[in-house]
């Protein structure tokens, strides 16, 4: 490692997506408010450029959320960095109005996150993975005041070492494949289809299949079955059929800034009573409009008796056989758990994600991090990973907090609100007491 810089910034942040974009903007707002000026902060991203789930910018695919659950409306209704602001910007305000629709499709959203990560730019090293997380040697003996970063040039393998007072760890979602199922040119998971798709000859994919019942198994079965007119495609669903993601108004609720609070301070009971009742509103569903989408594709093939699209329920892949152009997918079908061969030239596992989970990154420094009774990290409200008393830095999480604050850790909805609070957090402990917030960071002021 060369080049040390060594006044340490107040914050760095690892990945730079969505939550970390969103932080950068509730700080540069503390900033032009004329508050906390001098406050350092330094983003790291291991992408060349800014890129969110960039091979699911599927044709026709829409945000799951409200345009409103942009990167800071929630905390700052004002902010000159909201989607609206990008529309106006654009020039696409009032045709936007016109079409009298919450969910932006997802292509549009990636140009609103570009057009705000546009002007925090100066603040992001892009090409830049963190590698690990250490303590130096105290300034103060028996204090560990600051957190020293090792970071690769992902571009010439250069590395650079930087040291922060506090560290926000946003490197989001892990993809998370079949057990014993390798990914290679013809097995992917569905985080890397457009890359993969593109590298293939079409008229190579004459039979594909898809794994899982989940947003993204249906966007992708909808997307090749288009792209692919030519092609048989099968849809591994374990379930009877895709079953619909719960967006009412009653059930959304869970996503509100305030249900933050309710998941973190209530009982064992009602945490488990958020994910018995509200699992559907995000995992193993999909939305009404690609369902039907699919079932009328499914039902025009039986209208004019030429089938293409199968969807074999009830089946799970149970492993992967592959030699050269060769994919030989084991399938465990229905009640009897039958045993199936399907041959494909492509398999698309869309078959979800882990949590976000920075033990890796934090190697040694774990050991500092306290956990509770069934091994998870236990975090404070504001987001901050509980350390020993010898601590006195900061390492956040914006993800990896499902079960302390609840379904929102991995989504956008509470994105603004939960940077506003982390920003507020950070610049509370370094003038030592529990600053007033200088700007809004909720909607409908603070719940109980
Ligand atoms: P995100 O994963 O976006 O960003 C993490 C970043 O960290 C990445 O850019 C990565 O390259 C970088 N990184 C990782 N390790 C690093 C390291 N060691 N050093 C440097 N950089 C590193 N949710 C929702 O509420 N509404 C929606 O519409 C959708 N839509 C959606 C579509 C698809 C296809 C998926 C897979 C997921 C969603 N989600 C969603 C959920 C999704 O988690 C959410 O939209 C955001 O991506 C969360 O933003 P983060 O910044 O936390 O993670
Ligand atoms: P997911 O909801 O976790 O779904 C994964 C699916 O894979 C589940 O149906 C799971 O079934 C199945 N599966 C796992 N192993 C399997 C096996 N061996 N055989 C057959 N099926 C198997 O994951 P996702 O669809 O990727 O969604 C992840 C997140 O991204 C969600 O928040 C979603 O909303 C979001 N997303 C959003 C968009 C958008 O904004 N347009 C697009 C895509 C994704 P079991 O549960 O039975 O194991």
């Amino acid at each position: 490692m060369s080049d040390r810089e060594h006044e340490p910034y107040d914050v760095v942040g690892i990945g730079f997506g969505p939550s970390n974009l969103s932080l950068a903007i509730a700080l540069e707002e503390y900033r032009t408010h004329g508050l906390e000026n001098d406050l350092s902060a330094l983003f790291f991203e291991r992408q060349s450029s800014f890129g969110w789930h960039r091979n699911m910018l599927l044709p026709s695919a829409t945000m799951q959320i409200s345009f409103l659950k942009d990167l800071v409306t929630f905390r700052n209704p004002t902010s000159s960095f909201s989607f609206i602001a990008y529309l106006h910007a654009s020039g696409r305000l009032p045709q936007f109005a016109n079409n009298q629709d919450f969910f932006p499709t997802r292509q549009e959203f990636h140009q609103y996150l570009e057009w705000a990560q546009a002007r925090v730019a100066d603040r992001v090293a892009y090409g830049s993975e963190v590698t690990s997380i250490r303590l130096p040697p105290p300034t103060v003996p028996g204090l560990s005041d600051r957190l020293r970063l090792e970071v690769t040039d992902t571009t010439d393998g250069g590395g650079r070492v930087v040291d922060a007072r506090n560290v926000v760890i946003s490197t989001g979602l892990a993809p998370r494949m079949p057990e014993g199922t390798e990914r290679d040119e013809r097995v992917w998971h569905s985080s890397e289809l457009l890359e993969k798709f593109h590298r293939m000859d079409p008229r190579e994919l004459r039979r594909v299949a898809v794994v899982g019942a989940g947003q993204s198994a249906a966007e992708i079965t909808r997307f090749l079955y288009d792209e692919l007119p030519h092609a048989q495609v099968w849809a591994v669903v374990p379930s009877y059929g895709y079953s619909l993601a719960d967006d009412s108004p009653f059930a959304n609720q869970v996503f509100d800034p305030g249900a933050v609070d309710d998941y973190y301070f209530g009982t064992e009971q009602t945490r488990e009573a958020f994910w018995r009742y509200h699992r559907n509103t995000n995992y193993s569903v999909v939305d009404d409009e690609v369902i039907r989408d699919l079932y009328r594709r499914a039902y025009d093939e039986e209208v004019r008796g030429a089938r293409r699209l199968h969807i074999l329920n009830l089946t799970r892949i149970t492993g992967v056989k592959r030699s050269g152009a060769e994919t030989r997918v084991s399938l465990q079908v229905g009640p009897d758990n039958e045993v199936r061969e399907l041959d494909v030239d492509a398999l698309v596992c869309a078959t979800g994600y882990n949590a976000m989970e920075p033990t890796g990154l934090l190697g040694d420094l774990d050991r500092h991090c306290l956990r509770d009774e069934t091994g998870r990290y236990r975090v404070e409200r504001d987001y901050r990973i509980v350390t020993g008393p010898e601590m006195r830095c900061g390492i956040y999480l914006q993800g990896g907090t499902e079960h302390t604050h609840g379904l929102t850790s991995s989504l956008l909805s509470n994105t603004a609100v939960r940077s506003g609070e982390i920003a507020d957090s950070i610049v509370a402990r370094r003038s030592g007491h529990n600053a007033e917030r200088a700007i809004p960071t909720k909607v409908g002021g603070d719940s109980h």
